[in-house]
């Protein structure tokens, strides 16, 4: 596809991603290259489990533009195990080391009891109070009890890749959390996503990727990286009616606000 990404070269700053993941494996550093020349300042890799969180640390040694949410993700918990905050504890004096994530609760895969999930869901959050970084969420069919336990909580951090209805949204920013918003905003049958896009103030929006995954249009099914935030955040500026220079900046600012590690 002969597409311009980015011709303008805008600084692009991606809240949330798995560069650690396979599709990468052969073409990481080729990839980052390109990301850079198309505007990408900045990368938050999300750990999934105890070893990816590792790898992404040691990832953001390696590339300037990356740093790290470490974290146990619900599809990734240890069976019958329970959070052990030790093994990601070393992880934390890293100076790219900006949050806890990606954790959370998800109802689609059906992978581990649902109070599994939540034990191990707010013993993370737990953790991040205890050690004073924000979280990045992962809420997939459980809005009900993500929630609740936000509610109970109170972390400070970010409800990334947002499926919620605009009530929930609503509930999320009266809590003084952050909305993530990705590729799937772009997506003919986004309608709801719209509507809380519409409504969400500029000062509470991250963009995002999820790469490898969610690419937005006109790349959607294909490998997802960093600088086709572009394109979400051309869909986002038509959708509120503003530039798509303001929304990236707009990002960039909140992601500094919220991830005070980053300069
Ligand atoms: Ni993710």
């Amino acid at each position: 596809m002969d597409i311009t990404i980015n011709p303008n070269k805008l600084p692009i700053f991606d809240s949330h991603a798995h560069f650690d993941d396979t599709a990468f494996k052969e073409d990481l550093s080729a990839v980052v290259a390109e990301m850079k020349e198309n505007g990408v300042v900045g990368v938050i890799n999300n750990g999934v489990n105890y070893e990816s969180s590792a790898k992404i640390v040691e990832l953001s040694e390696n590339y300037d533009i990356f740093y790290s949410a470490v974290g146990v993700h619900p599809e990734d918990l240890y069976n019958g195990e329970i959070f052990s905050p030790e093994k990601l504890l070393p992880l934390l004096s890293h100076p790219k080391t900006v949050a806890i994530g990606e954790i959370g609760i998800d109802y689609h895969w059906d992978t581990h009891p649902a109070d599994v999930q939540k034990q191990w869901f707010e013993a993370q959050l737990d953790f991040a109070k205890q050690v004073n970084l924000p979280v990045i969420i992962h809420d997939r069919e459980a809005h009900n009890d993500t929630l609740e336990i936000l509610k109970k909580h109170k972390p400070k951090g970010v409800l990334h890749c947002f499926s919620g209805s605009n009530e929930m949204a609503k509930e999320v920013l009266k809590l003084g959390m952050y909305i993530g918003v990705g590729g799937v905003v772009t997506f003919k049958n986004a309608r709801k996503l719209a509507t809380v896009v519409k409504d969400l103030p500029l000062d509470r929006l991250l963009l995002e990727t999820d790469a490898p995954y969610l690419s937005p249009e006109p790349f959607r099914g294909k490998r997802c990286r960093s600088d086709l935030i572009y394109f979400t955040a051309q869909k986002v500026a038509e959708i509120k009616g503003i530039s798509t220079e303001d929304v990236l900046k707009a990002s960039i600012e909140n992601i500094k606000t919220l991830y005070n590690k980053i300069k």
